[in-house]
């Protein structure tokens, strides 16, 4: 799908054209360490609320994050993408993409995609491992029972219904993380105090400093 040249990779004969301000000297102008906090769970999980109230706060504090939200993204650069098992690694691999070069524009991103399967997590951890960027999962952890019972976008009913097919947790599987770096259960605990691990975890990285 990624290969639309036909022979090859598509980035064969094209060299790497290095700048001469580096990331470091990026993150020194925001004060700032950047990495990526990627959220993943079940629709409904509360992965884009926890995000937005983190963004909230570290604004608040000064320091330069940005939300990439896989309901957004899909309204453009991954508008192309259905749910497929495919166009959801498809959707994953570009935006771990994206994840990086905003990482080595110095920023913190806020990454919320359901992204149900290990092995695409996986490949945009190791993207970020491999150009020595921090990557933070997080499991934004919901019993099926209770995001069904939320329904905030009517998807589930919709999903019963057979309107729609293939919708993660009803007909299509979501893989939770073997070893992330936070689990949040958000059936027992508030946005504000799920935000606050967050931010925690962030100063324990070393991404921001001392509140
Ligand atoms: S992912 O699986 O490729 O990571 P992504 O996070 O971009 O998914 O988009 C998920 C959002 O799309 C959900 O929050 C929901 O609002 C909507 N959606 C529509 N159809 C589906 C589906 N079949 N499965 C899951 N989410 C769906």
């Amino acid at each position: 799908m990624s290969k639309t040249d036909g022979e090859g990779s598509s980035s064969e004969n094209v060299v790497w054209h290095s700048g001469e301000v580096s990331r470091t000297e990026r993150e020194a102008m925001l004060g700032q360490r950047a990495g990526t906090v990627w959220f993943t769970g079940l629709s409904g999980s509360g992965k884009s609320t926890i995000a937005v109230e983190i963004e909230r706060r570290l604004a608040t504090a000064g320091r330069l994050c940005y939300r990439l939200d896989g309901d957004n993204l899909r309204h453009g650069l991954n508008g192309d993408l259905g749910f497929t098992e495919s166009d959801r690694t498809e959707n994953i691999r570009r935006t771990g993409e994206v994840c990086r070069l905003l990482v080595d524009a110095g920023v913190i991103v806020l990454a919320s995609f359901v992204s149900p399967f290990r092995a695409d997590r996986e490949s945009v951890r190791d993207m970020h491992v491999a150009a020595g960027m921090p990557f933070l999962e997080v499991y934004v952890e919901v019993p099926i029972e209770v995001a069904e019972q939320r329904d905030p976008k009517g998807l589930y009913r919709k999903a019963r219904a057979g309107e729609i097919r293939g919708f993660t947790g009803i007909d299509q599987p979501y893989e939770s993380p073997d070893r992330p770096e936070l689990v949040l259960p958000t059936a027992s605990s508030s946005v504000e105090a799920s935000a606050e691990s967050v931010v925690e975890l962030l100063r324990v990285q070393g991404l921001i400093g001392p509140a």
